[in-house]
């Protein structure tokens, strides 16, 4: 691909992720997009409720030959000229440390808030970490076709509970069964929502009321809207594109994915300032532009199993730098060993297509017989390029785990390390007794590790759940052995630094009062 084609084609892509709580609307606004964009037909088509067809993404196949989503994949989408590509972050029992390392290959993400609910827990926990990327967050309040809280009141919370500041690009009239439209602030105009309308847009003069009467004028609900929209000029945040693409301030847009009222305005705004691929920070504090000519990228997941017939497993790359093709050969930065990348996957709505040609910012699936680990570079250049590493996260749930064989203590110990080592999981053991621990985000972390270590490594294992735990590192220079208790587990991580368990935050706050100089310190 040439240097000139390359920018173009960089320019066009959009990689993001959307980031809400369960029901939100993820699934539902994700197919919208498919509709839009022309890739589905019908609605209800994801999921296959209306019509038991499934939309060909990649992630339903798994979901269907599995029964379960364990997987955090990607589908690419033409939207209005960009290419839209949209990395799955599973919720439910399906969240695990997969889900926050998403966030990490992507440029921005969208935050679908379910109006009746206001910000939900795992919608704050995945805000937390694009906050610590500094990504942009655009924000859709959903589901405005049924009674919801207050607007202003929504709002609020997003600078209360999440602390980034809002600005509405838009404001509704009404609600539920007395949803007239939006009051769209950005793009001065009203949207009506009446689907059956020709041309729902009405044009707004400089005072900000209707350039041309209309029925709605008289509706108090239009009266309303237009008070909520004065008072947001004189007393709510400016525009500002720059803050937005620092994730310092949120775009705000109401809307129903279920009706589709609202969510073209919204996707348009998205493509329009959602930003292209940026130059992505390496170990030594470079910077690798997108239009370096030289391909690298950095593997953010692997997925085994993906087929049960083979055993193999794929590795999720987020290309940083130039143009990937099918067959060309790089180095792998961890071990610099040479590799040829046959075999690779794109994405595609509606295909699991082979990828022949890629480019910096999307995100392909690279065939993996056990070279790959979560947070290896790869580059084609001559120089090498290694990525920094991709953050470890505190995990919140933590079981026991002996094999159940103890003859077989030789596989089980290669399939524990080889599974941490990919960052399946995570491992403790405890400081004195070097018991096995295992710390995860979600549940089904531990599902899949006790699955593949039956499949892949025939070894079978007893786990006993400790529930959960808050985990906090402490400096070794502190440590005193008898600091550990039953409320408060000493152990060691995987490179045998000292962390406690501590049952609860009051565990915590009474050790932390008993020794008040000992640091504690979590991961993100
Ligand atoms: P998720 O992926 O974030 O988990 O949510 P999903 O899109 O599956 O939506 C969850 C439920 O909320 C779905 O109902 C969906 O139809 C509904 N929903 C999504 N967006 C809207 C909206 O804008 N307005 C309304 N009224 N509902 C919306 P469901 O799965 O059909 O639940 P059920 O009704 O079958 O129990």
């Amino acid at each position: 691909m040439k240097k000139m084609n390359l920018k173009e084609e960089v320019q066009k892509r959009r990689t993001f992720a959307i980031i809400s709580h369960p029901d939100a609307g993820k699934t539902t606004i994700t197919e919208q997009l498919l509709l839009f964009s022309g890739a589905i037909r019908q609605a209800g088509t994801v999921k296959g409720k209306k019509t038991g067809q499934y939309a060909k993404s990649d992630w339903m196949d798994i979901e269907k030959k599995r029964g379960i989503s364990v997987t955090s994949s990607v589908m690419e989408v033409d939207y209005d000229g960009h290419q839209v590509n949209i990395v799955d972050t599973p919720g439910h029992e399906d969240f695990s440390e997969d889900t926050y390392r998403t966030l990490m290959a992507v440029d921005a993400a969208v935050m679908v808030i379910d109006s009746a609910k206001g910000i939900e827990p795992q919608t704050k926990k995945l805000f937390q970490v694009c906050a610590m990327r500094g990504i942009p967050i655009f924000t859709f309040m959903n589901k405005l076709d049924r009674d919801g809280r207050e607007p202003m009141d929504l709002v609020a919370e997003l600078e209360d509970i999440l602390g980034i500041d809002a600005y509405p690009m838009n404001w509704p009239i009404g609600m539920g069964k007395s949803l007239e439209g939006i009051y769209d602030i950005y793009n001065q105009r009203i949207e009506l929502n009446h689907p059956e309308a020709e041309d729902p847009f009405l044009a707004l003069d400089e005072s900000g009321d209707l350039a041309q009467s209309h029925p709605i004028q008289s509706s108090i609900f239009y009266e309303e809207a237009l008070e909520n929209v004065q008072l947001l000029q004189e007393a709510g945040n400016d525009f500002d594109k720059e803050a937005i693409l620092n994730g310092k301030l949120t775009p705000v847009f109401f809307g129903s994915a279920l009706t589709g009222f609202g969510v073209q305005t919204f996707l348009d705004s998205f493509v329009d300032f959602a930003p292209a691929p940026g130059p992505v920070e390496t170990q030594d504090g470079e910077v690798v532009s997108p239009l370096d000519p030289e391909m690298s990228g950095f593997i953010f997941k692997i997925q085994a199993n993906m087929d049960p017939r083979h055993r193999d497993r794929i590795a999720f790359v987020r290309i940083c730098s130039g143009s990937f093709e099918e067959g060309m050969t790089v180095k792998l930065a961890r071990n610099d060993k040479k590799l040829k990348l046959n075999n690779t996957t794109r994405f595609m709505a509606d295909s699991r297509e082979n990828a022949s040609e890629a480019v910096a910012g999307d995100i392909i699936g690279l065939y993996d017989t056990g070279n790959f680990q979560i947070g290896d570079s790869i580059y084609a250049g001559s120089q090498k390029v290694q990525f920094k590493p991709l953050p470890q996260f505190t995990p919140e749930l933590f079981m026991k785990v002996t094999p159940k064989n103890v003859m077989k203590q030789k596989s089980f110990h290669k399939g524990v390390e080889q599974l941490v080592q990919e960052g399946a999981i995570q491992l403790y053991k405890t400081w004195f007794t070097e018991e096995y621990i295992l710390g995860a985000v979600g549940h089904l972390q531990f599902e899949v590790f006790e699955d593949r270590l039956k499949n892949e490594y025939n070894s079978e294992v007893i786990m006993s759940s400790m529930g959960s735990k808050t985990a906090r590192w402490i400096d070794e220079d502190d440590l005193d052995p008898n600091m550990s208790s039953s409320r408060n587990l000493l152990c060691k991580d995987r490179y045998g630094q000292p962390v406690f368990l501590f049952e609860n935050n009051f565990a915590e706050r009474w050790f932390q009062d008993k020794y008040p100089d000992v640091e504690l310190k979590s991961l993100l």
